[in-house]
């Protein structure tokens, strides 16, 4: 058995995500883990060479040449790892009613066709079945309401990800309002804690 942990969180100890992160990780029992840290190793974007690659290889079935696959090589090692994982958990915060560019890279390499969706039978198959993924964000706002939760795209979105690509039981946790007073942002730490232990929790105990 082997977990993921892929977390950006570039303020260090100072990080709110970085307290889900770790809530999460002390519930791990009987399993092997693998770090990824968006803020160090960062993932490549889709430009002209290696767009050109992908498409040409995983769409079209072709062979690459050394310096076409040297152009998406990066890529396929994060999706090797993450298809080497049985449980993934990616953490971050929002920025900008989304997720972070670097995390946003990192979906984008990892989810190639052929890889980790396919389209069979015109139709999208995830094939990361019998799997698990937690979705960790912190936010400064609040998103529980409209009008501002039809903005919120930094939860939502990771999730969908990871529905799209065929997980069974993709999980989500948002501590919103991190800068809404000190207050606030400890009772909301202190509750979305424990939710990320009931479920860590919940996916370890019988392993
Ligand atoms: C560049 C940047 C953009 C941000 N954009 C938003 C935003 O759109 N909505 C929001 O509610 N909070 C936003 N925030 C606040 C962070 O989400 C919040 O402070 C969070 O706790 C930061 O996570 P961290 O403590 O793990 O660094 C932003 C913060 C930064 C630094």
């Amino acid at each position: 058995m082997k977990t993921l942990l892929v977390h950006y969180t570039p303020r260090n100890e100072r990080s709110n995500t970085k307290q889900l992160v770790d809530a999460f990780r002390s519930g791990i029992k009987n399993s092997e883990i693998e770090e990824l840290n968006l803020s160090q190793d960062v993932p490549d974007l889709f430009l002209e060479e290696n767009l050109a690659a992908y498409i040409q290889r995983n769409y079209l079935g072709q062979d690459l040449t050394p310096r076409q696959k040297k152009s998406i090589a990066k890529m396929d090692r994060m999706t090797e790892q993450l298809k080497s994982a049985d449980v993934v958990v990616v953490a971050y915060p929002m920025y900008n009613f989304s997720m972070p560019a670097s995390v946003k890279a990192w979906f984008d390499s990892v989810m190639l066709k052929g890889q980790t969706w396919d389209v069979r039978d015109g139709k999208y198959v995830g094939l990361m079945k019998d799997k698990k993924a937690l979705v960790l964000v912190a936010s400064g706002g609040f998103y529980g309401k409209e009008p501002m939760m039809s903005w919120e795209h930094a939860l939502s979105l990771g999730k969908a990800e990871f529905q799209f690509m065929g997980y069974s039981d993709v999980r989500g946790v948002l501590a919103e309002g991190m800068n809404a007073g000190d207050e606030n942002k400890l009772a909301v730490l202190k509750k979305t804690v424990g939710e990320v232990q009931k479920i860590s929790q919940e996916w370890y105990q019988r392993k």
